[in-house]
């Protein structure tokens, strides 16, 4: 099981751009690694083409995108052409490499397994498993959906934006935050030092006169 904050396991895989070893493939960048049950699904192809729609969104926050999927390197190679007809992004070449996990070994060690979804030959298929992962390799968020619910790819992208954010200043982004929104102040900051670090802060006053609720513009 890897929790949030443990370093991501450094593992080798073959995908549609050759074989890699994760650690090196991410280099410095952060990374995203998406998890599919099989090639040629509907909701996957659909996940897919959103994500190669939102790519240049990923590479302007400096994360690398991959996938994976339980079938082949051949199976996906076939796949991509449908993706991106879909996706209505006739680029050259897909943007990012897809994982091939025929034997779902990844898949299982990643915990990825989805025990009450099966395949019509009563295999436990693989859930729809995010990871963010950060320049330092460390797992920070992990989201597993059920095989039949597509992900919301923008709410990975404003989790990024938000951790991205939160790792330069000590604020928190509050309930359906998006980027430029006003964000909170860490709870972990003094009232001596938010004076010099948000001079723009407004506490917002409650019932119980406690001023734990405070408010800053977007650092
Ligand atoms: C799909 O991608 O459409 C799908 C895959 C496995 C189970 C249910 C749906």
């Amino acid at each position: 099981m890897v929790n949030l904050g443990d370093v991501f396991p450094n593992f080798d895989a073959e995908t549609t751009i050759g074989p890699i070893k994760f650690h090196d493939w991410l280099g410095d960048s952060w990374g995203v690694l998406f998890s599919h049950p099989a090639d040629f699904t509907p909701v996957c192809t659909t996940e897919l083409a959103r994500v190669v729609q939102l790519h240049p969104e990923f590479t302007k926050r400096g994360v690398k995108v991959i996938a994976l999927s339980c079938d082949s390197v051949e199976t996906h190679k076939k796949w991509l052409n449908d993706i991106q007809v879909y996706a209505g992004c006739a680029s050259e070449g897909f943007p990012y490499p897809l994982i091939a996990d025929e034997d779902r070994k990844l898949a299982t060690t990643l915990q990825m397994i989805d025990p009450d979804e099966r395949d019509s030959d009563g295999i436990p298929l693989t859930a729809r498993a995010v990871f963010v992962i950060d320049p330092k390799k460390k797992m920070r968020l992990s989201i597993l959906y059920p095989a039949t619910t597509g992900r919301n790819f923008d709410e990975i992208l404003r989790v990024i934006d938000s951790l991205q954010l939160c790792d330069k200043h000590k604020v928190a982004t509050p309930v359906d935050w998006k980027p430029q929104e006003h964000v909170m102040v860490q709870p972990t900051v003094s009232d001596e030092e938010v004076k010099t670090l948000f001079p723009l802060l407004t506490i917002v006053a409650l019932p119980s006169g406690k001023n734990y609720i405070r408010k800053t513009p977007h650092p």
